[in-house]
């Protein structure tokens, strides 16, 4: 698809690969309106880029979703796609204890924001002449990966939500893409810095995934996999247990619970 004088809509816009995607877009000469939950972070995305529109929405409350739909279709009644990036991910022990509201904060996220907010502004796209939904998704919704496990879930979970929408919508306007995107050096992987076995090194920068992802949706290439992960899916398909194998040994002695029983074992 054409990606210039198109107007975008960007979940969590303000950081990482939504960022990125703030950048490109507007290089390429689109109107770029950004959401997040930090106004701060969101008053200097607009400092640095002030042709930026922000909005302050939380895409994990519907009250937000439809609130955010009401202010952009009167602004910006030519919004014509919608990137639905904004994610969290955390490292979670199942063997401590955990509110029952909060373990599945990233289910609000990850994958029911993104599902609300096509459902949301799905009327809209649909009188366009040329849209698109991307929802971005991981490597890890091709497998499992212990240390975070909601996360993981949440994924799967969007990356068969994603095909579903395509089937659903193939014969309108709207293109479905999913940006299947390798681990980055992004502020979501922060906290992950301290887990063993866990490592950034051969991990792809943002921008690069990013631009991988421009190319493809003006190549109206549906599902994107960038750098190494265009090898990587197969070698998941042929070997899974293998590869679980490896993703069970990053957070593995956080992971072990009680450690008498597993020494006895
Ligand atoms: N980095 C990786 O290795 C990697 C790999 C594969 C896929 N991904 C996916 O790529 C997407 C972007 O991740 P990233 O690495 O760029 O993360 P990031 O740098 O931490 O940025 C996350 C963005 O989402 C926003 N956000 C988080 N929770 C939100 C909420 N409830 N409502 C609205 N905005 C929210 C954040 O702003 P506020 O905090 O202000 O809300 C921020 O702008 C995520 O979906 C992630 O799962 C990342």
């Amino acid at each position: 698809m054409e990606l210039k004088n198109n107007t975008v809509l960007i979940t969590g816009g303000t950081s990482g690969f939504g960022l990125e995607f703030t950048k490109r877009f507007l290089e390429l000469g689109n109107t770029v309106l950004i959401t997040g939950r930090n106004q701060v972070k969101l008053t200097e995305t607009k400092r640095l880029f002030p042709q930026v529109h922000t909005f302050q929405s939380d895409i994990s409350k519907p009250e937000d979703i439809k609130a955010l739909y009401q202010q952009v279709v009167e602004k910006f009644p030519d919004l014509n796609i919608i990137i639905n990036n904004a994610g969290e991910m955390r490292k979670l022990v199942l063997h401590d204890e955990h509110e029952l509201l909060d373990i599945t904060r990233e289910v609000e996220i990850n994958l029911m924001g993104p599902i609300r907010m096509v459902q949301q502004f799905l009327p809209h796209l649909k009188k366009k002449n040329a849209a698109a939904i991307l929802n971005v998704t991981s490597g890890i919704a091709l497998m499992a990966f212990p240390i975070a496990p909601v996360y993981g879930a949440t994924k799967s979970g969007l990356r068969s939500y994603t095909q579903s929408l395509r089937v659903q919508l193939k014969n309108t306007s709207i293109k479905v893409f999913e940006l299947v995107a390798p681990g980055s050096s992004t502020p979501l992987n922060d906290k992950f810095k301290e887990v063993d076995g866990f490592s950034s090194s051969g991990m792809m920068a943002p921008d690069i995934i990013v631009a991988a992802a421009i190319k493809a949706m003006q190549k109206d290439k549906l599902e994107i996999y960038p750098g190494l992960l265009r090898v990587f899916r197969f070698i998941i398909r042929l070997a899974p247990q293998l590869v679980l194998a490896q993703a069970s040994k990053i957070g593995a002695s956080a992971m072990r619970g009680n450690p008498l029983l597993t020494a006895a074992k």
